[in-house]
C-alpha cells in the first residue's frame, strides 16, 4: 500500500502551506514547526508553499474520472506526485472567512479523482491553522476530514488564534513540534485508530459503489479499483 515505509528507506513527510503571505505567514511557521518535530524524530521533510505554484481551478469536466489525466497542464501534478511519495502529509491554512484560503481550496478541488480512488490509503496526516479571532480549530477539523476522505489516517492538529496575542504562535510551534513527533511514531507503528477504521470503511464502501455505478464512464477509476484488487 502506498505510504508504508519499507525497511532501509527514510520516512518522508511533506508540509503544505496555503497562506499567500510567503515568509510573513504564521501558518508557514506552524507547518515548519511540525516538520521540525518530524525531522527531530528521524523523518526526511519537504516544505511546499502552494501559493508559488501555478494551479488552476477544477472545472468539473470529469476527464480525470475517465482517463486519470487532467485538462490543465500546470503544477498540480508535480505537487500531487510529491504527496503520493510521502508517508505523512502536514497541511496548513490560515482562516479566511471561516474557512481555508482559496489557494488551498483550489488544490483540494483537484483531488476528486484521488478521493474516488482512495489514493491516500496507508498515509498519515495532520493539519494546522492560524486565525485572527476564530475558527482555527474548525479549519483544522475540516482539513483533517479532507485527508481522511482521501484515505489517510489523521493524528491530530494545532489551531491557534493570534489576536490579541500574536505571541501565541510560540506555544503553538511547541505543540506543532510535538505533533510532528506524534506523526512519525504513528507512521513507524502503523498506528490504527478504531474510530477512523470505521470511518474509512464507510467512505470506502461509498466510493466503491460510486465507482461501480459509474464504471461505463469512469473507466480509469474502475480500472484503478480493479487493479488494486479492491
Ligand atoms: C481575506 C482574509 C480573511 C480572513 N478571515 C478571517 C476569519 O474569518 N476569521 C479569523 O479569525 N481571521 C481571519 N483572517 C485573519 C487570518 O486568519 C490571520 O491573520 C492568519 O493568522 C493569517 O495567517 P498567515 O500569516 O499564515 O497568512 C483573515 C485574513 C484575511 C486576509
Amino acid at each position: 500500500v502506498q505510504g508504508i515505509v519499507t525497511s532501509g528507506e527514510k520516512m518522508k513527510i511533506i508540509g503544505i502551506s496555503g497562506s499567500p503571505r510567503g515568509s510573513l505567514s504564521q501558518t508557514l511557521r506552524l507547518v515548519n514547526a511540525v516538520l521540525a518535530g518530524a525531522e527531530q524524530a528521524g523523518a526526511e521533510t519537504e516544505f511546499v508553499d502552494i501559493c508559488f505554484l501555478d494551479i488552476q481551478y477544477c472545472i468539473g469536466c470529469g476527464v480525470c474520472y475517465t482517463t486519470g489525466g487532467c485538462i490543465h497542464a500546470d503544477e498540480f501534478g508535480g505537487l500531487f506526485q510529491k504527496m503520493l511519495e510521502s508517508d505523512g502529509i502536514v497541511i496548513g491554512s490560515p482562516v479566511y472567512i471561516n474557512s481555508v484560503t482559496a489557494q488551498l481550496k483550489t488544490v483540494l478541488d483537484r483531488m476528486a479523482d484521488a478521493i474516488h480512488c482512495q489514493q491516500f490509503t496507508g498515509k498519515y496526516a495532520c493539519a494546522v491553522s492560524t486565525a485572527g479571532g476564530s475558527h482555527a480549530d474548525e479549519v483544522v477539523a475540516y482539513l483533517n476530514s479532507v485527508m481522511r476522505i482521501l484515505g489517510a489516517t489523521t493524528v491530530g492538529g494545532v489551531g491557534v488564534i493570534l489576536s490579541p496575542d500574536p505571541s501565541a504562535i510560540i506555544a503553538a510551534e511547541t505543540d506543532g513540534r510535538e505533533l510532528g513527533k506524534t506523526m512519525v511514531s504513528a507512521i513507524r507503528e502503523q498506528k490504527k485508530y478504531p474510530d477512523q477504521e470505521i470511518e474509512h470503511r464507510v467512505i470506502r464502501e461509498r466510493m466503491k459503489s460510486l465507482v461501480a455505478c459509474n464504471k461505463d464512464i469512469w473507466m480509469h477509476e474502475y480500472a484503478y479499483w480493479t487493479e488494486m484488487g479492491w
